[in-house]
């Protein structure tokens, strides 16, 4: 065994005595997207709605410590009981595309577009891959949360309210969102923050009835047209599944597009023997390759999300040394209440 194995096998050994030693006080849960050893470290891996969920039906758990990035671990703060306090255990674990929407100028692009379309006409949608504040925003204003497992109940849901949503931050996901509940593309625009009008005519704006904002996900828009198909040539009978984070182009030409859950279960699926080429961050791919070794999983291309990857057996361990002291993550008591309205609106649209 190397050095390296050496040093990993102890805080492997470290954090599960401490897990037994703090018992029912402590829960850990994990995205799809952290690796092998994390996950099987975990008590709970999910997607970031499963995740959301898991954390708002925690009673028992003093500790909550996500392994994920930092969006998910406030969501889970924000919907933590009074007594229960969330740790993630790097606080630079973030997502950059959380970070393309700014809260002051998503506010401001708010104001400009009640302005244009008039009072009540549009509502909020925010994927869960948002700050805290862009979740407030989204509670404040009647909108809620979605992830990707939910995201077209969510736009029909916000359809039968109003005439328009304003989407924010992961303009694919919108697309993606409004082509699977056939809505024409002439009614959809896309909002750069940086040009009037969002780079958009007044007549265009004007038919639109969806507004998407200008960000996405470098992770997943990677995947290109020409990696399908030269997939589709060299490997005639795969299937090839991917995340809604990629274009709508490379989701057209996929077989399915889904959630993280979503392509699990698509794998637990098929049939041994059969291959599938996933479109989505590498960590997962190859977890799923070392759990069907019967058939043949593989990356659309190997990418991975640095974020993501920020968490380690290390620091997983050094926040477990401190339970409810370290890299705790805590929201402004207002802000914390509004963006609890909103993802309380998403996490009732499943039941
Ligand atoms: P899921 O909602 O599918 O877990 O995805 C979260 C994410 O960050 C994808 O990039
Ligand atoms: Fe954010 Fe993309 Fe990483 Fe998901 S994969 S956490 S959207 S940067």
């Amino acid at each position: 065994m190397d050095a390296q194995n050496k040093i990993q096998n102890k805080y492997k050994d470290r954090i599960r005595e401490l897990k037994a030693g703090l018992g029912s006080k402590l829960i850990i849960l994990t995205h799809h997207y952290q690796n092998k050893e994390i996950v099987e470290l975990g008590d709970y891996v999910g997607d970031s709605f499963g995740l959301a969920r898991r954390a708002a039906a925690d009673t028992s758990a003093e500790y909550i410590v996500f392994c994920g990035v930092h969006f998910m671990a406030e969501s889970a703060a924000i919907l933590a009981r009074p007594g229960q306090s969330v740790q993630i255990p790097d606080v630079e674990a973030g997502c950059w595309m959380a970070d393309m929407a700014d809260p002051f100028i998503v506010e401001r692009t708010w104001q400009e577009l009640s302005d244009f379309f008039g009072p009540e006409s549009m509502l909020p949608i925010s994927y869960m891959n948002s700050e805290a504040e862009i979740k407030a925003f989204c509670g404040r204003n009647q909108g809620l949360i979605c992830t990707s497992s939910n995201a077209a109940k969510a736009f029909s849901r916000a359809l039968e309210q109003r005439e328009r949503i304003f989407f924010l931050p992961d303009q694919y996901l919108g697309l993606n969102t409004a082509d699977k509940l056939g809505i024409p593309r002439e009614e959809i625009v896309v909002w750069d923050p940086g040009l009037p009008l969002g780079g958009n005519s007044s007549e265009n704006l004007a038919k639109s009835r969806i507004v998407l904002w200008k960000g996405h996900c470098l992770v997943h828009t990677r995947f290109s047209q020409e990696q399908i198909e030269e997939v589709r040539k060299s490997r005639p009978g795969a299937k090839i599944v991917v995340h809604p984070e990629c274009t709508p182009e490379v989701v057209a030409l996929a077989d399915a597009a889904g959630s993280t859950d979503f392509m699990i279960k698509y794998v637990e699926n098929s049939s041994p023997g059969e291959e599938v080429v996933i479109g989505t961050e590498f960590n997962l791919i190859h977890r799923l390759q070392t759990q069907y070794r019967d058939r043949t999983i593989l990356p659309l291309s190997r990418s991975i999300c640095p974020n993501m990857a920020k968490i380690d057996l290390q620091k997983l361990c050094h926040t477990l040394e401190s339970p409810g002291r370290t890299n705790v993550v805590t929201v402004d008591k207002d802000l914390k209440e509004q963006a609890k309205l909103a993802l309380e609106r998403m996490l009732a649209l499943s039941s």
